[in-house]
């Protein structure tokens, strides 16, 4: 039998070095396929005499058997290295920071917004909206501005059309978000607490006016509501805005038509270095007009004076965006820039909240 040793080692040798499974079926195929070596062998027991057969074909079979037994070991070793490969060639980490995508950038106007939303949700504040085109008893009637009154003049108001013929007054772009409240006080009633954050218009074109800009209203009306509910609110939103220890506010007698007393609030800050800080030095900058809501606003809007009280507050948006941003400039805000947007824009998935910090 010394030729099947041979040809064992021959095989065996070529199933060891068989560095694929392709290069490995071929051995099979040489060795135990139709056309094989082993199968040709097998084919020849038919015409050996009995003796001879019976030796070499258990021969054979355990010849066969060994290298099939090879064979099969050698292509689960393969498979199980070629596993090993693609394992390690496809290994990636999961656990790495991703990537972050540009996708645009939000506004520091909507930044604000949002920030300001969350600040007067905290205390309470429901948000309330009207329309950019209003009425004109909205936007000034209702609040005790009359047709004659001289602060329809220092509103610059923008007009729309109407048809010819059409002789009722005309509307107007909303001068600023105080038609909200009446909007709000004839649907809601009394008590409540909104704010009322939105675009308004003015004919004003300078290094700190544009014809459109934002206000945020806010409105507060229950059985006893007084000034030092206005003070308390307007700090405390000052000092989590500003992201400040403490603030310090400044009330100045002033006069609306729809408040009585009215005061406007300048805020304590220091510009050292082109450096503006909130809450510290010899400078004051106003940031709102407020006051105790006039009780011919109330009746207009269908809520009794008798019994109801409070105060409402009108705070430029654009402004505080640039005093907490350290943006020189009102008029770049409508400019769409994109160098400065990218500058002074806020990452589109960072949403303001009191608990994870405003501003991120
Ligand atoms: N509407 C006033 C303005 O635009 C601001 C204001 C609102 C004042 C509410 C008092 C009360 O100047």
């Amino acid at each position: 039998m010394d030729g099947f040793e041979t040809l064992k080692g021959k095989y065996l040798g070529a199933v060891a070095s068989a560095a694929s499974e392709s290069a490995l079926e071929e051995v099979r195929l040489a060795a135990l396929g139709k056309k094989g070596e082993i199968s040709a062998l097998m084919s020849t027991l038919g015409k050996m005499d009995p003796d001879q057969r019976k030796a070499t074909g258990a021969a054979l079979n355990i010849l066969r058997d060994e290298i099939d037994a090879a064979l099969r070991a050698k292509k689960s070793a393969l498979g199980d290295a070629a596993l090993d490969e693609r394992l390690r060639s496809e290994w990636l980490d999961v656990t790495l920071p991703g990537r972050p995508r540009r996708m645009g950038t939000i506004h520091p106007v909507s930044q604000v917004m949002e920030e300001l939303t969350a600040i007067f949700a905290d205390m309470g504040f429901a948000v309330a909206e009207g329309p950019q085109v209003e009425s004109d008893w909205y936007n000034f009637d209702a609040l005790n501005i009359p047709p004659e009154h001289p602060a329809r003049q220092e509103h610059d108001t923008f007009f729309m059309h109407r048809a010819p013929g059409d002789n009722r007054p005309p509307h107007v772009l909303r001068t600023h978000t105080s038609p909200v409240q009446i909007r709000a006080m004839t649907e809601q009633g009394a008590p409540i607490r909104v704010i009322a954050p939105g675009r308004v218009y003015r004919m004003d074109m300078d290094q700190t006016h544009t014809p459109m800009f934002h206000q945020v209203e806010g409105l507060a009306i229950d059985r006893n509501i007084s000034m030092a509910n206005l003070k308390w609110v307007l700090e405390e939103f000052c000092r989590a805005f500003f992201e400040v220890p403490s603030v310090e506010l400044r009330f100045r007698a002033s006069h609306f038509p729809f408040t009585e007393p009215s005061a406007e609030v300048d805020i304590r800050c220091s510009w050292t270095g082109g450096q503006l800080k909130i809450g510290e030095g010899d400078s004051w900058l106003e940031i709102l007009g407020s006051g105790m809501v006039h009780p011919k606003v109330l009746t207009a809007a269908g809520v009794d004076p008798a019994q109801w009280q409070g105060f409402a507050f009108g705070m430029g948006i654009d402004r505080i965006a640039m005093l907490k941003y350290g943006i020189p400039d009102l008029r770049a805000f409508f400019e769409s820039d994109l160098r400065w947007l990218r500058h002074y824009g806020f990452a589109a998935l960072d949403m303001p909240d009191l608990a994870g910090g405003l501003s991120g």
